[in-house]
């Protein structure tokens, strides 16, 4: 899909409000807040592996699970969270504790967040 990381910095935006991205010597690269995870890093990362971040069984169920985010994935998960953790888990039951969905732009969103997680 296409895809333009200067559109998905802009989207970021939205993200911001909850999480921010910043590098492992603590430069931030994104300041932002702290309900969420830091996404520095983010493809390529286990889902819900943050160090020291309280996340939700759902999470917690995704990584035990294996998932391990791709880009394609991050696409589909901040398109409906809480749909993408159930269908991965086969769980319906879990819950994330990320009600944000993303309608649009989600492609940019992650060409943002792979240009923010290296090798
Ligand atoms: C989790 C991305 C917007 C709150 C996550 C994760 C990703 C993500 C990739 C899982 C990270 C991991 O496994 O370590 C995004 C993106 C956003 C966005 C790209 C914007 C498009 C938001 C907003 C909020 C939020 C606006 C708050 C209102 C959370 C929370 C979690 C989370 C609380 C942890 C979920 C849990 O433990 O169940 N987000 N997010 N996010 N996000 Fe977001």
């Amino acid at each position: 899909f296409a895809q333009d990381a200067s559109v998905g910095e802009q989207e970021f935006r939205k993200c911001k409000a909850c999480h921010m991205i910043q590098d492992d010597a603590g430069t931030d690269i994104v300041k932002g807040g702290k309900t969420g995870p830091n996404l520095y890093g983010v493809v390529g990362r286990a889902a819900g592996s943050q160090e020291g971040f309280n996340y939700s069984d759902a999470l917690i169920a995704l990584g035990e699970a294996g998932e391990v985010w791709t880009e394609e994935d991050l696409a589909a998960y901040i398109t409906d969270p809480n749909a993408f953790v159930q269908e991965k888990t086969g769980d319906d039951s879990l819950k994330t504790k990320m009600t944000f969905k993303m309608r649009k732009n989600q492609a940019d969103v992650v060409a943002f967040l792979a240009a923010n997680s290296p090798d």
